[in-house]
């Protein structure tokens, strides 16, 4: 599927024309492990030395991934171009040099993973969508993470009661994020790996699996569509957009969203009307820290399409004009720019005002995009950019600006990398008021009036915050007050117990009401382990639910902050589909609480203790 775009197609060609040349004098080494190790201080140790830059790995961590995960990174993933100078023969060497798992352990997902298909499966009830269920990141059109009481079937009473029922594993996965939908009595699951798995949610037995270009990590969600059927809308990481029939599996429509290369999807869809707003973002901010390619060109953007059909009803780029040629590196590569604002989380829907709210990231060049690190509202019928509120100006940054060997002339203007990468969340107060509540990596809290292009009404720093977060994945709010759990995984690193805890704020003027510090972790001679809450925090009557990189999913409640359910995911799980699970870190997507139910994913394993998991908690048989 990656050959269906040209860009990516040119750039493999280029890489394996670069590999043959360097196959025959680069590497004089005798054995597997000289050229890995030789491999890994050519092209990987500007990055993930010890101690790594910011965001990159460190060899421990590396050395947990499945060596054919690393090479799959390396082939055609993440880090195709910080390794376009290795040979295949020095891609898959580098891979077994690091990893400490011997390649071949893990096998082809195909071959290992043996689906239990559910016997005389039901057909989704016509009134799926009015029975309880789960559909969406936010949830609303404010993006609160708050689930009803109907529809949770779930009060802090019941907490005690659950248990573990049944769990999914990734073959080859390290990390597990993805939002799910519950609906019909079915769950459906996204990746890691390609594809979208529809199970049984309360038995986890198959009704299909649909193959997909990339991984789908932002949420799957059910529409009913003018015959009464039920629809899937799901976006994945090779920029893929598509429009799934929920009974069978079956793609209806797809659409290539965006052209560039290095473009993806993280951030979940937003509906309105009849139609579906999907945002893109990119990896090209990694790619900028390879000496040898011209970063950068990406522009974020969001398109709006029309939920029946996939017809595109307009796209907006969130920088208006695209890249242009600016400087060359001293190694005489050429730059271009403006580029980045990648919108990485789901856009808020305000109806009153016809307006689309979308939280940006970071630039890729400076100078920085003014639309950067902002709220930007759009048109919702046009797409027209109506304000943008800029809260950190010459926010420039890529992976050049931490590589060790990076030039200086590409790191130029290198800002914190502090991107929002978390929905906003729109609430009313009591006063008729209208507040978008916007949390930052930086760790600050914003409210903006979105009825006065974004005149700040208060701000608050919460955590020293950084490329990690401060507030990282998101924040669930009732009427009164936002709940906001601090991540801090990278800034602790020194001192892994210090990151984490979870605040509740007053809307109406972001005064505390509570703030519980995280609990200690009791893992912390493992590699990863460390006290952050970068998971988006979910709310239901009762109970806020936080994941920590600790691998415990706890609940709060929310009067007081007090913890009123723990549950260590760090542990083994049987699974439904044959694969050989366990738990980690839990970041990423939220708890999904649906008909008494818990559901959420376990492993992260980029900063944290991987896992494969994706489990199911329900109510402890009579
Ligand atoms: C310019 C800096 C840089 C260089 C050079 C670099 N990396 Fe990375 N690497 C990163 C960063 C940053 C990330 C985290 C990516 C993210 O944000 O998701 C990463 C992530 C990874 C991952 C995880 C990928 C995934 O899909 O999650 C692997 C594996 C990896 N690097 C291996 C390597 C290897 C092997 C090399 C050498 C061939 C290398 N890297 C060179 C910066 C670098």
């Amino acid at each position: 599927m990656r050959n269906e775009n040209p860009g990516f197609r040119t750039l493999r060609t280029l890489v394996a024309l670069g590999c043959a040349a360097l196959l025959a004098g680069a590497v004089q080494a005798d054995d597997d492990k000289a050229i890995g190790k030789h491999a890994f201080e050519k092209a990987c140790v500007a990055c993930h030395s010890d101690p790594p830059v910011p965001r990159a790995m460190p060899r421990e961590q590396l050395a947990k991934m499945p060596p054919e995960a690393i090479f799959a990174a390396l082939l055609g993933g993440k880090m195709t171009l910080q390794a376009a100078a290795l040979s295949e023969i020095e891609k898959r060497a580098v891979s077994i040099y690091l990893s400490e798992i011997p390649w071949g352990t893990v096998k082809d997902a195909k071959t290992v993973e043996q689906l239990t298909m559910c016997k005389n499966p039901a057909p989704l009830p016509a009134d799926a969508l009015a029975q309880p269920h789960w559909s969406g990141w936010g949830l609303d059109a404010d993006n609160t993470h708050f689930q009803p009481a109907a529809r949770a079937g779930l009060t802090p009473a019941d907490l005690a009661n659950l248990e573990f029922k049944w769990a999914l594993g990734f073959p080859a996965g390290t990390s597990v994020s993805t939002q799910t939908a519950v609906v019909g009595g079915r769950i459906y699951i996204g990746g890691p790996g390609n594809g979208i798995y529809a199970l049984d949610a309360k038995s986890g037995c198959a009704h299909w699996k649909t193959e997909t270009a990339g991984e789908v990590r932002g949420a799957i969600q059910a529409f009913k569509r003018a015959d009464g059927s039920l629809m899937l809308i799901a976006a994945d990481r090779k920029a893929m957009v598509y429009g799934l029939d929920a009974e069978t599996g079956k793609i209806l429509w797809q659409d290539k969203g965006e052209d560039h290369p290095w473009a993806m999807n993280t951030g979940s869809a937003a509906f309105h009307d009849g139609t579906v707003y999907v945002p893109f973002a990119s990896f090209e901010e990694l790619a900028g820290g390879s000496p040898t390619y011209e970063c950068c060109t990406f522009r974020g953007s969001v398109n709006a399409y029309e939920l029946e059909t996939g017809k595109r009803l307009w796209k907006t780029y969130l920088i208006p004009e695209p890249a242009k040629k600016t400087v060359k590196a001293g190694n005489g590569t050429q730059l271009w720019g403006p580029s980045g604002v990648a919108v990485w989380s789901q856009p808020t829907i305000d109806a009153k005002a016809g307006a689309i709210y979308l939280t940006t990231g970071d630039s890729y060049s400076a100078p920085a995009a003014d639309t950067s690190d902002s709220i930007v509202a759009l048109d919702l019928k046009t797409g027209a950019i109506r304000w943008h509120k800029q809260m950190t100006a010459d926010d420039a940054f890529t992976a050049a600006c931490v590589a060790h060997n990076a030039d200086p002339i590409a790191r130029k203007g290198c800002g914190p990398d502090i991107d929002f990468g978390s929905s906003a969340i729109l609430r009313t107060l009591p006063n008729g008021k209208r507040v978008l509540l916007a949390g930052q990596k930086s760790g600050v809290m914003h409210a903006i009036d979105p009825d006065a292009q974004g005149a700040v009404l208060w701000q608050k720093r919460l955590s020293p915050g950084g490329v990690l977060g401060g507030i990282e994945w998101g924040y669930a709010a009732d009427d009164s007050h936002v709940y906001v759990p601090i991540s801090d995984v990278w800034e602790s690193r020194s001192e892994p117990g210090a990151a984490g805890g979870i605040y509740a704020l007053n809307i109406a003027d972001g005064s505390t009401l509570w703030q519980t510090p995280a609990a200690k972790p009791d893992c912390l001679s493992i590699p990863g382990c460390n006290a952050g809450q970068p998971q988006a925090a979910v709310l239901i009557p009762g109970a806020i639910f936080s994941g920590s990189m600790d691998g415990h999913m706890r609940a709060y409640d929310p009067a007081t902050g007090k913890v009123i359910w723990d549950v260590d995911t760090k542990r083994e799980y049987p699974t439904v589909n044959g694969v050989k699970a366990k738990g980690g870190s839990i970041k990423g997507a939220g708890a999904v609480v649906v008909d008494g139910w818990v559901y959420f994913g376990s492993g992260y394993g980029l900063w944290g203790m991987p896992g494969n998991v994706y489990v199911a908690y329900g109510p402890k048989a009579k």
